[in-house]
């Protein structure tokens, strides 16, 4: 493109000249310098423009026609060219920018269950195969759920308020989950097969309480239900729990407002097997959980039909169990969150 003639040898030259430099350019800092030296106000264009004063009058309006083209080749090299260099500026750019997919990613240690959310999906697990479902139930409580309803009168010791914290006045955090079964037995027909697990709260705080805890409650409403029900069940969860097929279980009579009768129920120590430990304060028995047969009060409040069905009801302490199957020996390591702790836990 440079092999364009220009009538003026001087003006060829220059076009030539100026077309050489700014194929050369190397960067864009180059050719603005370029673009001054030939189209600036002082640049060699207008120097040749210049000239058209000393020249006979007939010639003038040719040469300026000339100068002119040249002005335009000169400006039409340097544009492409500029736009050339910036696409291969970005392409450097993008170049050195881009990302190594081969390098290897940081890595996140991932992160584990809580050894109680372990605990309640295993006896969530265990439950479903007998054809238990899941209920649950409010933390934020009233006196009628939580006590009451419950057969738990006005002067029962668990009504006081240094076991209950109050939120206001007949508002309460529940302190057990057996409100669950309540409000399930308002709103469900029998036959009812459910665990409740959840937090419950009571003002209790040493090295063996904290004042949130959980608990897993059972309830079984159907026709024809007896203790034997309720003892094969529980037997057949602590040994798939414990992974024992000879543990050895116990019912001790017991007492509880909202069953009859009542039962505690004991296992053979899970760390002695029986020979006696300091877990088990060398009895060979550690007490597990509470459990019963709905009371018939409790049946009224819930409007279930007492001549047609009766019941059993049980609730166990999740940190409890937990610390018993996996060995851990304060209650405190819960509610820490030391990672070395929570970590093991895989
Ligand atoms: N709610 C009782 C407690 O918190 C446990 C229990 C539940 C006992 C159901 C019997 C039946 O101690």
């Amino acid at each position: 493109m440079t092999s364009e003639q220009f009538t003026d040898s001087t003006v060829t030259a220059m076009v030539e000249a100026a077309i050489a430099a700014v194929k050369a350019s190397a960067d864009t800092t180059v050719l603005e310098r370029l673009r001054v030296q030939y189209l600036g106000k002082n640049g060699l264009v207008t120097a040749q423009l210049k000239r058209i004063g000393q020249l006979p009058g007939a010639e003038r309006r040719a040469f300026g026609q000339v100068v002119n083209r040249a002005k335009e080749v000169i400006q039409a090299g340097i544009e492409r060219r500029l736009e050339w260099l910036t696409a291969q500026q970005l392409d450097q750019q993008l170049l050195e920018d881009s990302v190594d997919i081969s390098l290897p990613g940081r890595t996140m240690p991932p992160g584990t269950l809580h050894p109680i959310t372990r605990t309640l999906r295993r006896i969530e697990t265990i439950f479903s195969r007998l054809g238990f479902q899941v209920a649950d139930g409010p933390e934020i409580e009233d006196e009628y759920h939580n006590f009451e309803a419950l057969n738990i009168p006005r002067h029962h010791p668990a009504r006081a308020m240094h076991d209950t914290f109050y939120v206001a006045k007949n508002v309460l955090l529940r302190t057990h989950t057996s409100p669950v079964q309540i409000r399930y037995m308002h709103s469900h027909e029998p036959p009812l097969y459910i665990i409740a697990p959840g937090k419950v709260y009571r003002c209790d705080s040493d090295v063996t309480h904290t004042p949130m805890f959980h608990q897993i409650e059972g309830l079984v409403v159907d026709r024809d239900i007896s203790f034997a029900d309720l003892k094969g069940v529980l037997v057949y969860f602590l040994r798939e729990f414990f992974e024992q097929n000879d543990l050895k279980v116990k019912f001790r009579p017991s007492y509880f407002p909202f069953t009859e009768p009542s039962a505690e129920v004991d296992m053979g120590c899970v760390f002695c097997y029986g020979e006696g430990c300091r877990v088990c304060g060398h009895t060979g028995w550690i007490e597990i959980l509470g459990c019963g047969m709905v009371h018939p009060e409790v049946f009224r409040h819930a409007h279930v039909d007492h001549g047609k069905y009766t019941g059993y009801a049980f609730g166990m302490g999740v940190e409890r169990l937990t610390m018993l199957r996996y060995g851990v020996g304060d209650l405190r390591l819960f509610f820490e969150n030391d990672l070395d702790f929570l970590s093991q836990f895989k």
